[in-house]
């Protein structure tokens, strides 16, 4: 009998996951349902990232595992997709090392899936399938989504910035924005089905183009400070968050809102900054300068005091001296980020740096990450603690990892709390919601939003108390 069953592994960023959500929407209406483990899933799906070479590593080792199981049970589908897959050295790879794979389809043609499959199972072949690029979003995509109460909402597709060390626009191709319309009637169906908090994404949301209607006038263009007030009216909609951000394109009319205390966009944003040194920003080809970005966060914090400010950074880029890299730790004196991820430079096939001849040896990559992962952390430790006794509203996402006593949740700015609570418990929702069920019939804390006073914190989380 044919196993319609379905596996998913998704590596990578919210965009591969909002992906991959497509994907499982589409293998549902297929009429597949979801496998409990890999091993007996009649198709396994890889969405796969290339951002740094270590995610590529992964990949390779899943397809390692994989093999295992396509060797006991040969009839089992597996496809690769995503990132990876729309480079030609990896898909002649993967032709090369891993015949066996059944179907390789790309970031430009998720729509095409149960087409492919169909062809797959209907003629015992395999398929390698991938678009250059695509003029426009394809819309109304089944959906499976992986929480009933946030969702991601992709706002527009692909990356114009070229950063020099970056794979993204070769992988996702140039900027699309959807329509204002579509989006908006997306969040208008999700807040139907009880979802309270949304993110858009994108690669660069500030730089969104939507177009209203099909009228091609000028005036018809709508900008992303518009498109979140659009955003901001929707009824019953709690939480907006958005990322990522460039901090050359983030405007005076976006950083305002921040400071509207009655808008539902949470006081957090994420703007990384990659480099603390004008040199080698401008060697990543980032267009702005260390004053311009301390100034964007001054702009913030002038909006709203209480802004949650996270970042990305990327040590040993080429080129990078002793000087640059005090340059980065003096930005981050300045700044003193709620948290922060620090890459090391990981030089990509086909970026411009890559090419470069000043790489940055392993060793001083190595010893920079570390004494700028400790400030770093210190400086997280410090803020979080200015949050001690604070009243916080928490969203209420699951058990805690950690530990099975424990909810898990964000604040409106982000910040992960654990508290104790049992799934049994009711709380305060906010009007109009109505309380989630578990599978007991017992009312659940899981999907609402509580006050949690918080009596502990470290680095990574806050440890909080139900009020
Ligand atoms: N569009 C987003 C996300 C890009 S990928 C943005 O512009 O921020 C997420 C992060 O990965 C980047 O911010 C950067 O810090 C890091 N990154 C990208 N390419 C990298 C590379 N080649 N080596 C190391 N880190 C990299
Ligand atoms: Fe990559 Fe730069 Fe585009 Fe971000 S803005 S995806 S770092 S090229
Ligand atoms: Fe990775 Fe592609 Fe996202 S390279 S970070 S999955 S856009």
């Amino acid at each position: 009998m044919e196993n319609k069953t379905y596996y998913i592994i998704t590596l990578g960023c919210q965009m591969n996951e909002r992906d991959s959500e497509n994907v499982a929407g589409i293998l549902s209406d297929m009429g597949y349902s979801e496998a409990t483990a890999r091993e007996n899933a009649g198709i396994i799906i890889v969405n796969t990232c290339s951002v740094r070479e270590n995610a590529d590593n992964r990949f390779f080792g899943i397809l390692g595992q994989l093999k295992k199981i396509k060797e006991k049970a040969p009839e089992t589908i597996v496809g690769v997709c995503g990132c990876m897959m729309q480079q030609q050295q990896i898909v002649d790879k993967v032709r090369e090392k891993y015949s066996w794979v059944d179907l390789v389809f790309g970031t430009h043609n998720i729509h095409m899936l149960s087409e492919l499959l169909g062809n797959i199972i209907a003629e015992h072949r395999k398929i390698v399938s991938i678009l250059g690029g695509s003029s426009e979003i394809v819309e109304g995509l089944p959906s499976k989504r992986m929480f009933p109460f946030k969702a991601y909402v992709d706002i527009m597709h692909g990356c114009n910035n070229f950063c020099t060390y970056c794979i993204v626009p070769f992988t996702r191709g140039r900027e699309i924005s959807r329509s204002p319309g579509n989006i908006v009637r997306e969040i208008e169906n999700l807040v139907k089905d009880g979802v309270l908090e949304v993110t858009l994404l994108g690669q660069n949301v500030n730089s969104y183009d939507g177009q209203k209607g099909v009228s091609q006038t000028g005036d018809a263009r709508v900008g992303f400070s518009e498109l979140l007030q659009m955003i901001e009216n929707v009824q019953g909609l709690e939480r907006v968050r958005f990322m990522t951000s460039h901090p050359k394109d983030l405007d005076d009319e976006t950083i305002a809102i921040f400071g509207n205390k009655n808008s539902n966009l949470c006081p957090g944003v994420h703007l990384p900054v990659q480099s603390g040194s004008s040199r080698i920003l401008e060697a990543m080809n980032r267009r702005y300068t260390k004053e311009d970005y301390l100034l964007l966060v001054e702009k913030l914090r002038a909006a709203n005091p209480d802004i949650v400010i996270t970042t990305d950074f990327i040590v040993g880029f080429p080129g990078e001296t002793e000087e640059d890299f005090d340059e980065t730790i003096d930005l981050i004196e300045k700044v003193r980020y709620d948290s922060a991820f620090t890459f090391i430079y990981s030089p990509r096939f086909g970026t411009p740096a890559a090419k470069s001849k000043d790489q940055v040896p392993e060793d001083v990559k190595h010893e920079r990450f570390n004494r700028m992962v400790k400030r770093l952390n210190e400086i997280t430790l410090e803020k979080n603690k200015l949050y001690l006794a604070r009243e916080e509203e928490v969203l209420v996402e699951g058990v805690s990892k950690t530990n099975a006593q424990m909810l898990q949740g964000r604040t409106h700015g982000g910040k992960l709390v654990n508290f104790p609570g049992e799934v049994g418990i009711a709380g305060h929702t906010p009007l109009g919601h109505i309380a989630r069920n578990d599978s007991s019939g017992a009312e659940s804390l899981i999907g609402r939003i509580v006050p949690v006073r918080i009596v502990d914190v470290n680095t990574f989380s806050f440890i909080g108390e139900m009020v």
